[in-house]
């Protein structure tokens, strides 16, 4: 079993699109796919039309003080989507209040990367979404993941956004005994912008080892699909985004292999 999260301290920059559809891509090739929502706004949880303020049962519940993680706890937040490939962990925005809560009790950082142990000969690949501000949430995914995906918006301001993000998984690597890697996913491209154009440049400077081995263009399709709860690649196939990913699954799969 495979474990990647999406993560970058910035909203909006296509996260938890990169995730729905690597994960849609993967189900479409036969694996396993379990993806978990840790952003307190759901919007992934939406986008497979549950609703994260009405959920019994949510991500929400590995938190909870004095549980212990196991079958029993984990069974009923293992839901199924609309892609059969696909069982989603949802969250719920009780997870919002997670931060506040946690602060103090040890070994908080560690309660998704031991839900997976459980379920690892369940799954071929967990696809984990993670909120834009560092805290136990976002230390959970990092913890549990083992290959990091930043997708960066290719515009003026996103450089900066990065910066923190890469201090931040300095920090998580001198904690972690094996050193986390990552792959930057440039999204929201334009060709007719220049400063998408330059920000393109400039990531390919800096970061040659680590780029995506394609760039998301704008596709206002990926709104489509997310309005109606499926992957984008069960929509359509051919829409420039969609292909723009199954090169970056073929590239992240070419490197995994080494
Ligand atoms: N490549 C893209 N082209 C056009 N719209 C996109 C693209 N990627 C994401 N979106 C849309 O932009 C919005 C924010 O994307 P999202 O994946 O939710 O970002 P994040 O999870 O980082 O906050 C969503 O409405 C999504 O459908
Ligand atoms: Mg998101």
């Amino acid at each position: 079993m495979q474990v990647w999260a999406v993560a970058n301290q910035k909203g909006g920059v296509g996260k938890t699109t990169t995730a729905v559809s690597l994960a849609g891509l993967l189900a479409d090739a036969g694996q396993r796919v379990l993806l978990v929502d840790l952003d307190p706004h759901g919007s992934m949880t939406s986008y497979f039309k549950y609703d994260p303020d009405e959920l019994e049962n949510s991500v929400y519940d590995l938190f909870q003080p004095g549980s212990e993680v196991d079958m029993k706890l984990l069974e009923p937040l293992l839901m199924p989507t609309s892609n059969r490939g696909i069982d989603l962990i949802p969250a719920t925005t009780a997870l919002a209040t997670l931060e506040r809560k946690s602060v103090g009790q040890e070994g908080m950082g560690l309660q998704v990367a031991k839900a997976l142990r459980l379920v690892k000969d369940r799954y071929d690949y967990v696809v984990i979404d993670s909120p834009p501000v560092l805290g136990v949430l976002m230390i959970n995914a990092l913890a549990a993941c083992g290959h990091l995906l930043v997708p960066v918006q290719t515009e003026f301001l996103a450089l900066k956004g990065l910066e923190r993000m890469l201090r931040t998984i300095t920090m998580i690597n001198r904690a972690r005994k094996r050193q986390l890697t990552y792959t930057l996913i440039p999204t929201f491209y334009d060709r007719t912008v220049p400063a998408s154009v330059s920000c393109l440049r400039e990531l390919h400077q800096r970061f040659a080892e680590n780029i995506a081995a394609s760039v998301v263009p704008v596709d206002s399709k990926f709104i489509t699909a997310s309005a109606k709860g499926i992957t984008p690649s069960e929509m359509d196939l051919t829409m420039p985004g969609v292909q723009a990913y199954i090169r970056i699954l073929r590239g992240l799969a070419e490197r995994s292999r080494g």
